[in-house]
């Protein structure tokens, strides 16, 4: 329930915030609900419910000359690696056209989200069944969630 619910509800959240800061890219998800999909992938990049994950290694590894022994316990900060130049461009920007081959908003791996597809198709169907019926919103209110594991809002007030 926990893994299901407060994950999709914070991306939901997070992505209505955004397309009030960035209102050519809402616009766009209104003339085209059909960038939604692809929307839901830009938003999992930029700003991603589940921002780490933590590991046991179980071999030694050595990573951009940083070496951490068997049994080092390391945090992955996936949510940062949505924002990597390296691998986006302008990684700040917001773009619901981007073409996306990998995120790691769903984790990756043995462990990678077993809810990616429902978490999608629902992430899909909300944004655009919103943007429907409140194309004009505003937002009025915000306010910042803090817990040890989910990045995300605790309320967004909106006004139509
Ligand atoms: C936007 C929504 C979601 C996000 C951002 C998200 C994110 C993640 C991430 C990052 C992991 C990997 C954890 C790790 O590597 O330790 C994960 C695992 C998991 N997620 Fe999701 N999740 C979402 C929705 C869902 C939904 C809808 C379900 C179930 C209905 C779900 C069930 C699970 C389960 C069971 C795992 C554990 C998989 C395993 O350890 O093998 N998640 N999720």
């Amino acid at each position: 329930m926990a893994a299901g619910n407060e994950t999709v509800t914070k991306l939901l959240a997070t992505a209505f915030y955004w397309l009030a800061e960035f209102p050519g890219e809402r616009q766009a998800l209104i003339d085209e609900p059909g960038l939604a999909a692809g929307a839901v992938e830009e938003f999992l990049r930029f700003d991603p419910p589940s921002h780490y994950q933590a590991r046991t290694l179980t071999r030694p590894v050595s990573l951009h000359g940083i070496e951490m022994p068997k049994g080092a316990r390391v945090a992955i900060i996936n949510g940062a690696s949505g924002r990597d130049p390296r691998q986006f461009e302008e990684p700040d920007r917001l773009d619901v056209r981007r073409e996306i081959d990998l995120h790691l908003g769903f984790g990756f791996g043995r462990h990678v989200c077993l809810g990616a597809s429902l978490a999608r198709l629902e992430s899909r169907i909300a944004l655009v069944e919103f943007l429907a019926r409140f194309p004009a919103y505003e937002v009025t209110g915000v306010e910042r969630m803090h817990s040890s594991n989910v990045r995300g809002l605790s309320g967004l007030t909106l006004q139509y």
